[in-house]
């Protein structure tokens, strides 16, 4: 059955697409949408017509499922040509989001009308594209050349009351009722007669807002190529017809679908959407009430913590033994509410009423009635347990209890209770209100609903929550220990700190590896590493970070670490003195230092990434590789543009990179290089990971 049907209002036709679960425009809903019109025209009692969509939304898109495989007429560009050049007045009915080729839609209809609830937004950049279906060239048209580029490089969704203002809709709906203010809006339409984009004029524009636009984005897009593009066609929609800005459009959007970049982006966004599928947890599986949740630890990251749970409504004890601390994370609580307030993002009434649901303690007893307890203290395992066991005693049975370790087994800390099925871990990335992962770290005995009612805290809290399996570092942190490791080894082989930080960073990365250690603090790594009973016998093994944290040069917050900060600052500078600390080391260890290039160090901490990756999979830690990346690029920096380290080890070649790491084996010897087994198996058989 075709998912667009057409029913009769009178002189009004309405043609609705109905294809669960966003309206996509697949080829089917593309054939209905050009029939639909067609017979409409065809049709002596239409007089007008409308589209409008079933479920939740306006058509979300052109259908990104279908990306990448050989195009099926007919091509979007040509079914919204079709739909502007009906000669009956053609009205766009929108609820929901009507996004990208949904939006495209709405532009070759000849009239727009939607719910005050609704939005509309052309959002292809972030997939790695331009609007392909004339969106650069018919919305400057409509609402300037200015506005379009704002909405087409930030990819946001502008809601309807605005996107009227913008001139983007003509009318919004009295009411829920879109269709019958549809019909209604429909028959004052057909006075009018059709009203197409594609015969306006674009508004005069100074030329040099352009370049003024490309200043503006350059860091937020750094490495994209798709924003330039996006800049270059609305220029043309400024400079040449409409058909010839629609033929050079046509040809940027398909550079740009061809590119590594869409493919890592779209990756990413299916990545993130197939981390909610969690082996033994369905959407049936019940989830726990949440309303009062106790964090352990008023240091930064409980505090950050503590504050996240307030901003979504949950009543939040912070508990700590020391009186000093507990006062401090206080403040830092307050400090981030004013902040918000300062920057016009949150209102002062939900200060205060978050701030009224914040309370204070020293004294477990407090928090006996919690729903669920975080613990945010030290990284001490025997501090942990205590911890834990202090909760056991006092907190209510079916209480959730939650550790932010960053690599600790949760099953040893679930130990020290009687109810191991309650004990999960839930790892927040610092600074905890801002970053979107959350590391949901299921045990060997952690109970379905308490991983569902985690996943659902991490939604609530705007995050994105992965579940892994429990061993050291889980994800995220154990994959790091391999980078870090290739850095370190790179700094006592030659490589200056500021020449690989600018080497990974040019690649994508966020920031190089030096410059995240002196602000994470070297003390913290140091620290860990000595609670590890299985480091390797290798002296050169994170011998510079040792040294440097021995000398207490922490980083940042001692003003020295890989590299200097000068009064206060947090720029890093090279400091010669640390160039003669690794020389000196290197050669104590007998090290021979050399040239490096980029691509070595790129491929020996990257591909560092993706041995440990292809482990974790071997052993069931992460359930896809998608999971992998999806930690990856929320938690520590890896260019989305890249899709992850394993979408990125597929999009090179699991034979290249099988290679490359045997060369390494070869080279640097098999304690760190051994390539596991899953990286053989699909190299020799010519698959991905994402096949698995
Ligand atoms: N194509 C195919 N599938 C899509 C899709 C699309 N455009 N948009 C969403 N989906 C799928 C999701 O993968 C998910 O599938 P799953 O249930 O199997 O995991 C399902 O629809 C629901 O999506 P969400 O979980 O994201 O649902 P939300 O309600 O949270 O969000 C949304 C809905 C706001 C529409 C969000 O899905 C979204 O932003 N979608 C992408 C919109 C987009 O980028 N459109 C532009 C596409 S490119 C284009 O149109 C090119 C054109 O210019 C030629």
């Amino acid at each position: 059955m075709s998912p667009v049907s057409t029913a009769q209002h009178g002189a009004v036709s309405v043609i609705t697409v109905d294809n669960p679960p966003v309206n996509a425009l697949s080829q089917a809903v593309r054939a209905g949408l050009v029939s639909g019109i067609e017979a409409a025209e065809a049709n002596d009692a239409c007089e007008a017509v409308i589209i409008i969509c079933a479920g939740r939304t306006f058509i979300a898109g052109a259908d990104i499922k279908e990306f990448g495989k050989p195009p099926l007429e007919p091509f979007l560009p040509d079914v919204v040509a079709r739909i502007e050049a009906c000669e009956k007045p053609v009205i766009a009915a929108i609820h929901g989001t009507a996004l990208g080729g949904g939006f495209e839609v709405a532009l070759g209809c000849h009239y727009r009308i939607a719910l005050a609830s609704a939005a509309i937004g052309l959002p292809e950049v972030n997939l790695g594209l331009l609007p392909g279906a004339s969106g650069t060239q018919r919305l400057p048209r409509l609402i300037g050349a200015e506005k379009a580029l704002d909405v087409m490089l930030t990819g946001k969704p502008v809601k309807a009351p605005l996107a009227r203002d913008y001139g983007a809709i003509d009318e919004i709906a009295d009411g829920d009722d879109l269709e019958a203010a549809a019909v209604s809006f429909a028959t004052q339409c057909i006075a009018r007669g059709p009203r197409r984009i594609r015969d306006m004029e674009v508004a005069r524009v100074d030329a040099a807002m352009f370049d003024a636009t490309r200043k503006k984005i350059a860091s937020r897009t750094r490495g994209l190529i798709s924003p330039e593009k996006i800049i270059v066609a609305v220029e043309l929609a400024t400079k040449t017809d409409f058909d010839a800005g629609c033929a050079a459009e046509r040809e940027l959007f398909l550079e740009c679908m061809a590119s590594p970049q869409s493919s890592g982006l779209r990756h990413a966004f299916f990545a993130e959407r197939g981390v909610a599928k969690v082996p033994g947890v369905s959407k049936d599986t019940p989830k726990r009430d949440i309303a009062k949740l106790a964090v352990i630890g008023a240091g930064t990251m409980g505090a950050g913590i503590a504050y996240s749970g307030l901003t979504t409504g949950l009543e939040v004890t912070l508990l700590d033994n020391n009186q000093d601390a507990l006062a401090r994370g206080e403040k830092t609580i307050r400090e981030l509410y004013a902040g918000g307030v300062q920057r016009g993002k949150l209102a002062e009434a939900d200060m205060r009423a978050g701030l009224g649901r914040l309370n204070t303690s020293q004294d477990y007893d407090d928090i006996a009635d919690a729903d669920m307890v975080i613990e945010a203290v030290i990284e001490n395992m025997a501090v942990k347990k205590e911890v834990f066991a202090a909760l056991d005693k006092v907190v209510r049975k079916g209480a959730i209890l939650a550790s932010n370790t960053s690599t600790l087994s949760v099953d040893d800390i679930a130990s020290a209770t009687s109810r191991p099925q309650d004990v999960i871990g839930l790892h927040f990335f610092s600074p905890a209100h801002i970053m979107r992962l959350l590391e949901i770290v299921r045990g060997q005995e952690t109970a379905a609903d308490v991983i569902a009612t985690s996943i659902g805290l991490a939604k609530r809290l705007g995050k994105i929550g992965v579940v892994v399996g429990n061993c050291f570092g889980f994800v995220g942190n154990r994959m790091l220990y391999s980078y870090g490791r290739e850095n370190q080894l790179l700094l006592l082989e030659g490589a200056a700190p500021e020449y690989i930080d600018k080497t990974l960073y040019d690649w994508g990365m966020a920031m190089g590896p030096n410059a995240v250690g002196d602000l994470a603090g070297l003390d913290v790594g140091y620290y860990t590493r000595k609670e590890r009973t299985d480091r390797p016998d290798d002296p050169r093994f994170y011998r510079v970070a040792d040294v440097l944290v021995e000398m207490g040069r922490f980083g940042q917050k001692t003003g020295k670490g890989t590299y200097l900060y000068e009064d206060g600052s947090r720029k890093p500078v090279p400091d010669p003195e640390v160039n003669a600390l690794i020389r000196a080391e290197a050669e104590k260890l007998g090290v021979e230092q050399r040239d490096i290039t980029e691509q070595e160090i790129i491929e020996r901490c990257i591909y560092g990434l993706v041995v440990e990756g292809a482990r974790i999979l071997e052993e069931g830690i992460a359930s896809r590789s998608g999971d992998i990346d999806v930690v990856w690029m929320n938690g520590y920096g890896f260019p989305r543009h890249r899709g992850g380290p394993m979408h990125y080890a597929d999009s090179v070649g699991l034979d290249k990179v099988y290679a490359r790491v045997c060369e390494f084996t070869e080279r640097f010897g098999s304690m760190y290089w051994e390539p596991p087994a899953l990286l053989k198996e699909l190299a020799e058989s010519n698959r991905k990971f994402s096949d698995l």
